[in-house]
């Protein structure tokens, strides 16, 4: 009885002083804590600038897993306001160059939010984690280099500076994960994929579970791949959802959208069943918006088809960014290579694709 009330007493004085110590001002020692956390990170200015004082981001920080769920919050905070404030900038866009770069950007912070809300409250892996913040980065890249891509650099975007890449660069930093290559292989596809995928991709005849066909014959449910698409955003659930594409040439660009799940495409055939594109910068589109097929859908899978852009080599600013370089030296160029840069030697060869695995 004695314990319980000494227990008590001490839980009330408890609330006592964080009631006496939670106003929203941050203490001397808070500061000093944020200031030194910061000078951890490679951007320590913005990381003091947004958590002196942030009212809602005021948690202690005794460790450094601490620090990092802080700092994924803080950059989807930032990144939230930063969606919002791009969105409005859209009636300041002059012409149809600004508005194709703005309306890439809008897309790429809504997929920037969704790949950092993965990552917050750190319920996936230190290497998911890496990968998602990597995606989350690279994302405000491709918006930033399609202002410059179309040569409209000098007004809209501008305006939409922010601190976001910094953020997110701070948070990759604390969570530093080590490239391991750990994906294990099982019959040429990695352990991690799902029992039921690993079927789908196995199968002798995957086409005969199709939920749609598309055939420019008529022979099936719609001629085009995006009137399959179209038709796959009104199902209801994520389930898995084959499309079968039959032989033919596909003259379209095609995008499976971060809310179309599990889509698989499942084709006649590689060079039977082709779906070809010829969009390129030079050609007047954003990188981004140069992909043939582009599925930034989770569970996304695909097979015997060909995905070609055949805009060519001829084209001219096809890239163009600060880090571009010509590689001349074939130490260099052997890290690029099928063998090293995808790890094919591991997986490639059960897939029966002919490669070259160096040089
Ligand atoms: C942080 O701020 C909120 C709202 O201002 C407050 O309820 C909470 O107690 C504060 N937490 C700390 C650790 O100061
Ligand atoms: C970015 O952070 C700096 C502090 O490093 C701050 O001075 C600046 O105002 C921030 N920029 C924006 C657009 O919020
Ligand atoms: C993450 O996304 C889920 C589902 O859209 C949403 O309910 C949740 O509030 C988001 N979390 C954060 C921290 O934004
Ligand atoms: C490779 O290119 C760099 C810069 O473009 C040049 O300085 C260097 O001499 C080149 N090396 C060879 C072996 O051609």
């Amino acid at each position: 009885m004695m314990m319980m009330i000494l227990t008590q007493k001490s839980l009330m004085f408890r609330l006592l002083v964080l009631l006496l110590f939670s106003s929203a001002i941050p203490t001397y020692s808070q500061q000093a804590d944020v200031k030194s956390w910061c000078g951890k990170t490679p951007y320590p200015q913005p990381c003091v600038y947004y958590l002196s004082g942030h009212p809602t981001l005021n948690v202690s920080i005794s460790q450094k897993p601490d620090f990092l769920a802080l700092s994924i919050r803080l950059a989807l905070d930032r990144a939230n306001l930063a969606r919002d404030h791009t969105h409005s900038l859209g009636s300041k866009c002059r012409d149809e160059s600004e508005k194709a770069a703005w309306y890439d950007c809008l897309q790429l912070y809504d997929q920037t939010i969704l790949r950092l809300n993965h990552t917050v409250g750190l319920q996936c892996t230190q290497t998911d984690a890496q990968t998602w913040l990597s995606t989350a980065l690279t994302n405000l890249e491709t918006c930033h280099a399609g202002f410059a891509e179309l040569a409209v650099t000098d007004y809209v975007f501008p305006m939409m500076s922010n601190n976001v890449s910094k953020l997110i660069s701070n948070a990759l930093a604390l969570n530093y994960a080590p490239y391991s290559p750990s994906t294990e292989y099982s019959g040429g596809l990695p352990t991690w994929l799902k029992p039921g995928d690993r079927k789908l991709l196995q199968a002798s005849s995957p086409a005969s579970q199709a939920n749609i066909v598309v055939a420019q014959d008529g022979s099936g449910n719609y001629k085009t791949i995006n009137e399959a698409i179209t038709a796959a955003s009104k199902r209801s659930g994520t389930s898995r959802y084959i499309i079968y594409i039959k032989t033919g040439v596909y003259n379209e660009n095609v995008e499976v959208g971060n809310k179309l799940k599990n889509i698989m495409f499942v084709g006649d055939g590689m060079g039977k069943t082709i779906i070809t594109g010829s969009r390129s910068v030079g050609g007047g589109y954003t990188t981004f918006r140069s992909a043939t097929v582009a599925a930034v859908g989770d569970g996304f899978i695909a097979r015997d088809l060909t995905i070609r852009n055949t805009a060519g080599s001829s084209t001219a600013n096809r890239v163009k960014w600060g880090g571009y370089h010509t590689i001349n030296s074939s130490t260099e160029a052997s890290r690029f290579t099928v063998g090293s840069f995808i790890a094919g030697n591991s997986w490639l060869p059960a897939t029966g694709v002919a490669f070259t695995a160096g040089l």
